[in-house]
């Protein structure tokens, strides 16, 4: 089970995690998908071992840690709903920043000093100005953005005290699915636009609902910055070579500096998909940011990212085609 390239991977089996692992599986390494399966999927575990397990759960990460002695970690493992976090803080509390304040003590003591970190762009809260910098103040609106905000600081305070070094990763809209068709998004419950628009374009949802068309943005409709999901993975991996060459720790955001508007994602899958998109207009979703756009110049700058998947038809195009061959999910 020692193997030098082992990379442990929280949340391994879930929607960006199984990306993660397949683009670390082709680089040379093998993914350990340690997840408790809550939302995670059994069947996106293709490339290495899955230890079903949670990360809050000490023991069965010191566990892992001695079998597997990986060099680093990848931590995707967090419940995602904004939502839900407005209405059950404690949860997200526990989960998101109790959960890893387990598992930096655990890599602390298996002197583990690597890790790449999955955060957002809802630690910064309401744009002063767009595209947003890493240097943006970070003033999160909700809880699910505070307790990723959290996890950022206590990355900064573990590489102080135990030199244990960091990328983080504040991702953008992460849609699409793997152009290979092997993994695609599957949430229970679903809420982000692009599987939801694509849903009611294949009669699996009645109707989409846009929330809001009266906002400050030339048609109405929030404008988000979406980035393929695979072009997300391989930064993870371009994060990893950078601290095992010895890189400091470092913040990057992970966008396509692009705005699309609900709208245009409407008319950009009615031309894909050929469907008819039942359409109605609701209120505002409360703690939607009119305009959420990156900057990503640094890791294009300093790690030589570079997306490759990244106009809206080939995001829409590549879920598209996954969720016309898994209409049921995995
Ligand atoms: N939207 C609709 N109708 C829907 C669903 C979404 O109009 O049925 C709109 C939203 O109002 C928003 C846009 O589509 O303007 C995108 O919404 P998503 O739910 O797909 O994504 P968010 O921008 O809300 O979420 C993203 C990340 C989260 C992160 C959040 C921070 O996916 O992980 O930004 O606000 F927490």
């Amino acid at each position: 089970m020692k193997n030098s390239k082992n990379i442990l991977v929280t949340g391994g089996a879930g929607y960006i995690g199984s990306h993660a692992c397949k683009a670390l599986s082709r680089a040379g390494y093998t993914p350990v998908a340690y997840d408790n399966l809550i939302f995670g999927h059994r069947a996106a575990v293709k490339w290495g071992p899955l230890v079903e397990a949670d990360i809050a759960d000490r023991e069965k990460l010191d566990h892992a840690l001695s079998a597997y002695r990986p060099l680093a970690v990848m931590h995707f493992a967090a419940f995602a709903y904004v939502g839900e976090s407005v209405e059950n803080p404690g949860k997200y509390y526990r989960n998101n920043v109790a959960g890893s304040l387990c598992l930096l003590e655990a890599l602390r003591d298996h002197g583990i000093g690597r890790i790449i970190f999955s955060s957002t762009c809802a630690t910064y809260g309401v744009p002063e100005t767009v595209p947003l910098k890493e240097d943006h103040p970070q003033r999160p609106i909700n809880p699910y953005g505070y307790s990723k905000t959290v996890i950022e600081q206590m990355l900064k305070d573990f590489d102080a005290a135990h030199g244990m070094r960091f990328i983080c990763l504040r991702y953008f809209n992460a849609a699409g699915a793997d152009p290979e068709g092997e993994l695609g998004e599957d949430h229970d419950p679903e809420t982000h636009l692009i599987p939801l628009v694509l849903g009611a374009a294949a009669g699996k949802k009645e109707r989409l609902t846009i929330f809001g068309d009266d906002y400050d943005t030339p048609d109405g409709t929030c404008i988000r910055d979406y980035i393929h999901v695979e072009d997300l993975a391989r930064a993870h991996v371009l994060g990893l070579k950078a601290l095992e060459s010895g890189a400091p720790s470092s913040i990057y955001n992970l966008g396509n500096g692009k705005g699309f508007s609900v709208k245009q994602v409407l008319d950009a899958a009615l031309e894909i998909t050929g469907r008819k998109i039942p359409v109605q207009l609701g209120p505002r979703r409360p703690g939607d940011s009119p305009c959420l756009v990156g900057d990503s110049r640094k890791i294009i700058r300093e790690l030589g990212w570079r997306p490759r998947l990244n106009s809206l038809d080939k995001i829409i195009e590549t879920s598209w085609r996954w969720h016309q061959h898994h209409p049921e999910g995995f």
